[in-house]
């Protein structure tokens, strides 16, 4: 087929596996090269996913083939230098999630974004969830009239990972930016992803650094812990808290305080890793008033079978061929960079920190 998009992979480790099995069911996508730093991985990659594909070591190697675009699947610390190198070389990228480890990384990378040919998206596949698209939609429609205050996130009353993730100069954040991305993606998003102006907040890490808790704790310096309350240049503020151990069940759910209306947003699912709110919908609860009567109205969930992993790398695919702007764009997620940055320095300044995005205008919209 003349129009079948040219794909490459960087970084061939756990979740590439799950871009390799989502191309393959793309029959316009075809994966012709995969990268990976550890000498023989990426031919053991090819081998491993029975890919028509080119192996290297060297991602510029790759990125210097007549490629469309590149799903890059490396640790949070690859992904500022492989970003601004595939940008640079022309090429669209899928970025998996978070951004980056620093602010100032993905200021660049969305500078580099700005300039180049290619698009830079960010892998957030609970997005393609359609009961995500129905929070965004009760949230911007009016029913919930101005709305002033949003509480999200939640705990795990158990579950640290290990390895890069607990490495501040690898991962750059902890739970705030591995499971907290996920929060903050939603949330935001519903709300037009509006511009953050400052914030105050605490970290903590009891749990990480306890040997009794964690079997890494000699080497784990993020944060297993944060809340955060953050102001927008406009009528609102945001309660944001993320734990990955904890001596509690929940931390609650998200909720969303409107001047006319109220929602109410349960996670999926029960168990240890089911508390955060990671974009899947449990239930869904609308508080209004009714002829003057506090009512409320439960929201059905909506039931699909949608792969979402697969939604999300079939929309970058398609979003190349159609030449579409970039589906979840580096601009949005850089706000929520700027939140997890303001996070870190509030809590180890003891103090409301400002936030500053000159990048950016009043908002960077829904998508
Ligand atoms: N969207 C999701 O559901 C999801 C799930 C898990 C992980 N992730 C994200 O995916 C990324 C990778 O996670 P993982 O669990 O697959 O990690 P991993 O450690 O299993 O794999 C990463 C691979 O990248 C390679 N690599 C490192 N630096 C490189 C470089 N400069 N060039 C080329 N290859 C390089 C490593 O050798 C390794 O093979 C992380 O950012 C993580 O947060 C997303």
């Amino acid at each position: 087929m003349t129009s079948e998009i040219r794909i490459g992979i960087i970084g061939t480790g756990g979740i590439a596996h799950a871009h390799a099995r989502a191309y393959k069911q793309i029959p316009s996508a075809a994966i012709v090269g995969v990268a990976d730093i550890v000498p023989g991985k990426a031919a053991g990659f090819v081998a491993a996913e029975q890919l028509e594909a080119e192996p290297y070591t060297d991602h510029r190697e790759l990125l210097s083939t007549d490629i469309d675009g590149v799903s890059i699947c490396a640790p949070n610390a690859a992904h500022h230098r492989l970003t601004i190198d595939a940008l640079r070389a022309g090429k669209h990228v899928l970025l998996e999630k978070p951004m980056s480890v620093t602010l100032d990384e993905a200021i660049e990378m969305v500078e580099a974004a700005r300039v180049s040919p290619g698009m830079l998206t960010i892998g957030f596949q609970p997005r393609y969830d359609p009961n995500m698209k129905l929070v965004q939609e009760i949230v911007q429609s009016g029913q919930l009239g101005n709305v002033y205050y949003v509480e999200t996130g939640g705990g795990r009353r158990r579950g640290m990972p290990g390895g890069t993730f607990i490495r501040k100069e690898l991962a750059g954040a902890g739970a705030m930016a591995d499971i907290g991305c996920y929060s903050l993606d939603m949330a935001l998003n519903a709300l037009g992803y509006p511009k953050p102006v400052s914030v105050s907040a605490y970290t903590s890490n009891h749990f990480g650094t306890n040997p009794k808790y964690h079997p890494e704790a000699d080497r784990f310096d993020v944060e297993d812990f944060g809340v955060a309350m953050v102001r927008f240049e406009r009528d609102l503020v945001l309660q944001f808290k993320i734990s990955w151990a904890m001596h509690m069940d929940t931390l609650g759910a998200t909720m969303f305080l409107g001047s006319e209306g109220g929602l109410k947003v349960t996670p999926h699912g029960t168990g240890n890793w089911s508390g955060v709110w990671d974009g899947s919908v449990g239930s869904m609860t609308l508080y209004h008033d009714l002829m003057g009567l506090q009512t409320q109205t439960p929201v059905p969930a909506i039931a699909h079978q949608k792969d979402l992993f697969l939604e999300k790398v079939r929309d970058f695919a398609d979003a190349i061929r159609e030449g579409r702007p970039a589906p979840i764009p580096g601009e949005q997620i850089l706000i929520q960079q700027a939140i997890i940055d303001g996070v870190l320095r509030s809590s180890e300044q003891r103090r409301e920190v400002a936030i500053e995005l000159p990048l950016l205008g009043d908002s960077a919209g829904a998508s």
